[in-house]
């Protein structure tokens, strides 16, 4: 059965002349179907450069927004439309607009875990991958920073700009505990320990890197440590996996899972491919604002 429905897809990828773009925490048979496995900048990127007419996005809304605003001649499919970031959601247009006025002189950085209406209203957009080139390629000594309040203190401990922090977290990232992470110190002393900026600056602190999934799996294959304990989604391990196969990776909290990001199956991908939806669509003049700072964000060197 799982043959077939791979088969299916590949034939109708063939049929709508599509591309398939999973994200490292999708569902490992998902991962495996997919012609681009990667984090949101290299998403972003393959969106906005690929020559595929249909772009079915195995992630959470946002990310399918991104493609959609980057690639708007594109369709979009998000396989499953429920999928969301319960972080990107935790930010208002209404509350930026508060924060803008309180600090005119501030420049706007978004993660890109927001929505397009935030994109909007932002500066420029960024990714856990350019998070601090981002923030360093901005003339402004003061930067408000949404929605992720862990990744803003992460800026904020290694720039001297002032950042102004909105209070949202991811709940399965910032849902790693600091005990956790000690024990498993103790009981793998030669491990590297690697957690994504998400976590929170008590788990940040006690790591060895604080960096974004594809910066881990550069670390994975390079670094001379043969077990690593990984502060992620536990999604991350097959290609870390596939990344290093002699390696040892600890995930010391298994229940570090993002719901949203396992809802998608291969059922719900065929059937995307053959009706061409949920289409994700975003109206044009929000769009035309929020490419303005994703592709700010593409410029930065
Ligand atoms: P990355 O950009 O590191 O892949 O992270 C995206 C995300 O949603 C993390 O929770
Ligand atoms: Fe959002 Fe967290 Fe899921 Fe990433 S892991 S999509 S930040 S809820």
């Amino acid at each position: 059965m799982g043959c077939e429905l791979v088969a299916d897809i590949e034939r109708l990828k063939q049929e709508k002349n599509a591309i398939i773009l999973s994200h490292f925490y999708q569902p490992a048979e998902v991962q495996d179907l997919a012609d681009y496995v990667g984090d949101s900048f290299g998403l972003s990127r393959q969106a906005a450069s690929t020559d595929a007419d249909v772009i079915v996005f195995c992630g959470v809304s946002f990310m399918a927004e991104v493609a959609a605003i980057l690639s708007p001649d594109k369709s979009v499919l998000l396989p499953e439309p429920t999928a969301g970031c319960p972080m990107a959601d935790m930010v208002t247009v209404e509350g930026l607009r508060t924060l803008k006025e309180q600090h005119p002189d501030a420049a706007v950085v978004c993660y890109v875990n927001t929505s397009a209406a935030i994109k909007a209203e932002s500066d420029i957009c960024c990714t856990s991958a350019n998070v601090l080139k981002v923030v360093g390629s901005l003339p402004q000594q003061k930067i408000i920073f949404v929605p992720d309040r862990n990744m803003g203190q992460f800026v904020a401990d290694r720039t001297d700009k002032e950042v102004i922090l909105w209070p949202g977290y991811c709940y399965a990232h910032d849902g790693l505990q600091a005990d956790t992470v000690s024990k498993a110190k103790q009981e793998y002393p030669q491990a590297l320990v690697m957690v994504h900026p998400e976590c929170s600056p008590e788990v940040a602190g006690m790591a060895d890197y604080v960096i974004g999934t594809t910066g881990m799996l550069d670390i994975a294959r390079r670094a001379d440590a043969k077990t690593f304990v990984v502060g992620t989604e536990t999604g991350l391990a097959h290609a870390l996996k596939q990344a290093a196969p002699d390696k040892e990776f600890i995930f010391p909290q298994p229940n570090i899972i993002c719901g949203n990001m396992k809802k998608t199956t291969l059922e719900k991908i065929k059937s995307s491919l053959e009706t061409l939806s949920p289409k994700i669509m975003v109206p044009l003049d929000l769009a035309a604002k929020a490419r303005l700072a994703l592709e700010k964000m593409l410029t930065v060197k």
